[in-house]
């Protein structure tokens, strides 16, 4: 068995396999290996059984051979070298059968051209350029991709083509292609100082870009399937709409068409983007001021924001993290597992839901998107700045609801009522079973519900204890 080494490509392969070819070395005696040998390996591969490699036979091929090969040499595969000689071989020999897509090698050849093509395509289609700041010799547009396989050569010249005369980078893991608005070249591998440039950077076109994509997505025509099929989800990361897909995707599935289109677009200012006004907008009832708060980003990826439900004024209120995936869909607190878990604690303390006042201490549901279709929304903890941006609305229920006893369900809420800076400074367990006099009203701690959810054996009944005691505290809190 010899070893071949390829170095560089497929011009390498292809001046050693035209060799192999004259050689008359059969696939099967052969290994191919990317890299470097320490010495010419090959020539010596083709001498070391003895001999010299016979007189150079001439070799016929099929016009469209080698371009067919050379696409195909761009499929990632650790038998990539192998198969293209494979079918050289049998092609030189007078099996054209290697060729077609009906031939076991001709069908894997014929495959991995379409996925390259494929590829190329799909590059040609999700590259997105960020402008910098003009500096001598520097590229103006640079982009970051992440191809599955070797296209980038095959879409220089498209990109050099649309362009014009500026200068660009398109980086990606292996290679770079760098353009000066004339001609590109191709740099293997891709320098460092460039890649770490076209990852980092970003421009104010992103959010404008943004606006424009989820004010034109079009609910009523989404197909998750085919969506994926023709931007499959591995380049949502490198979009600026990236961000946005799953939540549009999944407020369409969910019979959302409205939500979080236009209000971006109506929130942009500067000329370019005032195109939705509130007058051409369709017609709906006017929100309230909460759902109009704008105070952190959270809005962005929500459905709306819930406000707490109870009396109009109670003795007890009980305020929770924030809205969960269903709370985020109904518009109402604790209506989901965690809330059904709660309601169950209320009763065997003896408290009615319906006489307590709840909600949360962030009214925006906080998460980012998890796999699968329509997204999996996984929950996220509010930090400190989103709480202190949704105090205000928690400062004016406890105004309206002048509740004697507050509980606060986990430690979000529990930073939020007190006011500290730092929430991941606080310990819930310095607080449990030790209500606090705060601003004129009991605050009495308490583990969260979904805490409660996710924990199991001795542990689950530790916190399902700590949240009854301090219920029927606050009850008793509430009597004096
Ligand atoms: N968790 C919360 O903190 N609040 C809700 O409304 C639901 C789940």
């Amino acid at each position: 068995m010899r070893t071949v080494f390829i170095e560089r490509g497929f011009e390498d392969w292809r001046r050693q396999s035209r060799q192999l070819l004259q050689a008359g070395i059969a696939p099967h005696e052969l290994t191919w290996t990317n890299g470097q040998a320490g010495s010419d390996l090959f020539a010596a591969a083709a001498g070391d059984d003895g001999g010299t490699p016979g007189p150079p036979r001439p070799t016929r091929v099929p016009r469209e051979l080698p371009a067919l090969l050379e696409c195909a040499s761009r499929f990632r595969a650790g038998d990539r070298w192998a198969l293209l000689y494979r079918v050289l071989w049998r092609v030189a020999h007078g099996d054209r059968s290697a060729m077609l897509a009906g031939d076991r090698d001709g069908g894997e050849l014929q495959r991995r051209i379409r996925q390259v093509r494929r590829e190329a395509h799909h590059m040609e289609a999700f590259v997105r350029f960020r402008e910098r700041p003009q500096t001598e010799g520097a590229p103006r547009f640079v982009a970051w991709h992440e191809p599955a396989y070797d296209v980038l050569e095959l879409v220089t010249e498209h990109f050099l083509a649309r362009l014009g005369r500026v200068g660009w980078l398109i980086a990606t893991p292996d290679a770079a292609a760098q353009s000066n608005g004339v001609e590109a070249r191709l740099l293997h591998p891709c320098p460092p100082e460039l890649a770490a440039m076209a990852r980092s950077t970003a421009d104010d076109t992103d959010e404008l870009w943004r606006a424009y994509y989820s004010s034109t997505f079009n609910p009523a025509r989404v197909n998750a399937g085919l969506a994926r099929q023709h931007m499959p989800a591995r380049f949502w990361k490198h979009l600026p709409e990236g961000v946005l897909i799953a939540r549009l995707a999944a407020n369409a599935q969910l019979s959302r068409p409205h939500r979080s289109q236009a209000a971006a677009v109506a929130e942009k200012v500067g000329q370019q983007v005032q195109v939705c006004t509130e007058q051409a907008r369709p017609k709906r009832p006017l929100p309230s001021s909460l759902e109009t708060c704008r105070n952190c980003a959270l809005w962005r990826d929500a459905t709306c924001a819930v406000p707490g439900e109870g009396p109009k004024t109670a003795g007890l209120m009980l305020v929770g993290e924030q809205p969960g995936d269903q709370e985020d869909l109904a518009g109402r607190p604790f209506i989901g597992p965690a809330g059904r878990l709660l309601d169950r604690q209320l009763a065997d303390a003896d408290l009615r839901r319906a006489e307590v006042y709840v909600t949360n201490a962030v009214k925006h549901f906080k998460w980012q998107a998890g796999g699968g279709l329509p997204p999996l929304r996984r929950h996220r903890t509010p930090d400190a700045e989103e709480i202190a941006a949704c105090r205000p609305w928690l400062e004016q229920e406890l105004a309206q609801v002048r509740p004697r006893v507050v509980v606060a369900l986990g430690r979000t809420a529990l930073a939020a009522l007190l006011q500290a800076s730092d929430p991941t400074r606080l310990r819930l367990a310095d607080f449990l079973g030790r209500p606090r006099w705060h601003n004129g009203r009991w605050v009495v701690a308490a583990p969260h519900p979904a805490a409660i959810l996710r924990s199991e054996g001795t542990l689950r009944e530790r916190l399902i204890g700590e949240l009854q005691t301090a219920l029927r505290q606050a009850a008793t809190l509430q009597a004096d």
